[in-house]
């Protein structure tokens, strides 16, 4: 694996193989934290959006390895009064030795990288959420030993999250059966490439309206918010026609008797997952929060070239 000086904007920027690599060592690197010499590297933080898990875990990755983090908080940045974003990327690539960016659309973070001359990590984005899945696979394999060949059930909204586990699972032999209400599918383009990925992989990629008939079976329930950061004002709008794609010991009936839970976290209980679900016993978001860390060093590590 060879991942020094690039980008990741996206989950098939990587290949198959560099990203089942990346999680062999994410294991390794959490038997080990503090194995890792980062020393005198620096890692900007530029989020345009909330952020606890991310941040904190890109911030702590850092630190356990002699590494640090400037937090590039917008409102004090240029950017605010209207710098260009081509001119700041440039700047920032003098200073940084790798920046992660949370924004809202993908072109702008694009756009960034095709400035930047240092690895640009896509800490989400309105379409995609590439970090998150590192942990989400990470978790999956510790818990079953395997990938391949186990059936992921994703209920609720087809957004960043959803987008990013398609490709993810695709890219890893996992079956993927995504279920959303009508009108909140995934987007099109994304489930094509994650058919075309999931051929080379064995793995089937389904797009449904019935929860019951995606969880059904499967070893992994997966669910996020019904309104992402930015859709504040369709929240309540969506409450009724989501509220079927709840995750709640009913739907989790459906599932395999040795099946797990996982939510990207924040969650609202009794909207998107019950609290019985969320802290009972397949639940495994804990797990799946710390992993970011784990995840996330390893592939600094990786950009970085540091070993
Ligand atoms: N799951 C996740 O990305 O959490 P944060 O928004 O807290 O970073
Ligand atoms: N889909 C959610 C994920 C938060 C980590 C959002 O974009 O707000």
């Amino acid at each position: 694996m060879n991942l020094a000086g690039r980008d990741l904007l996206k989950l098939s920027d990587l290949t198959p193989a560099e990203l089942l690599a990346l999680l062999t060592q994410a294991a390794e690197l959490k038997r080990d934290p503090y194995r890792v010499d980062l020393r005198g590297r620096v890692l900007g933080l530029l989020f345009q959006k909330a952020s606890t898990r991310t941040r904190v875990s890109f911030t702590a990755a850092m630190a356990q390895c002699g590494g640090s983090t400037i937090d590039l908080l917008p409102t004090v940045m240029q950017v605010s009064r209207g710098e260009p974003l081509q001119d700041t990327a440039r700047v920032l690539s003098r200073y940084l030795d790798v920046i992660a960016i949370r924004t809202y659309e993908q072109k702008e973070l694009e756009a960034f990288a095709d400035y930047a001359d240092i690895p640009v990590i896509n800490a989400l984005t309105d379409q995609f959420h590439p970090c998150q899945i590192l942990a989400d696979l990470l978790t999956i394999q510790e818990t079953f030993g395997q990938l391949a060949g186990l059936t992921l059930a994703y209920c609720g909204d087809g957004n960043n999250v959803a987008h990013s586990l398609m490709l993810g699972c695709a890219m890893s032999g996992i079956h993927i059966r995504v279920a959303t209400p009508a009108g909140y599918e995934p987007d099109p383009g994304v489930v094509q490439q994650a058919r075309t990925l999931a051929r080379n992989s064995n793995s089937e990629v389904q797009v449904l309206q019935d929860p019951q008939e995606a969880v059904s079976g499967s070893q992994v329930v997966y669910t996020d918010v019904w309104a992402s950061m930015g859709q504040e004002a369709e929240a309540e709008a969506r409450q009724a026609k989501f509220l079927p794609y709840q995750v709640n010991a009913d739907l989790m009936k459906r599932a395999d008797p040795e099946a797990i839970v996982l939510h990207c976290l924040p969650a609202h209980r009794e909207e998107e997952i019950t609290t019985e679900v969320l802290e009972g016993s397949q639940s495994r978001v804990w797990e799946q929060a710390e992993n970011r860390l784990h995840a996330q060093k390893a592939l600094l590590v990786q950009l970085l070239g540091a070993e």
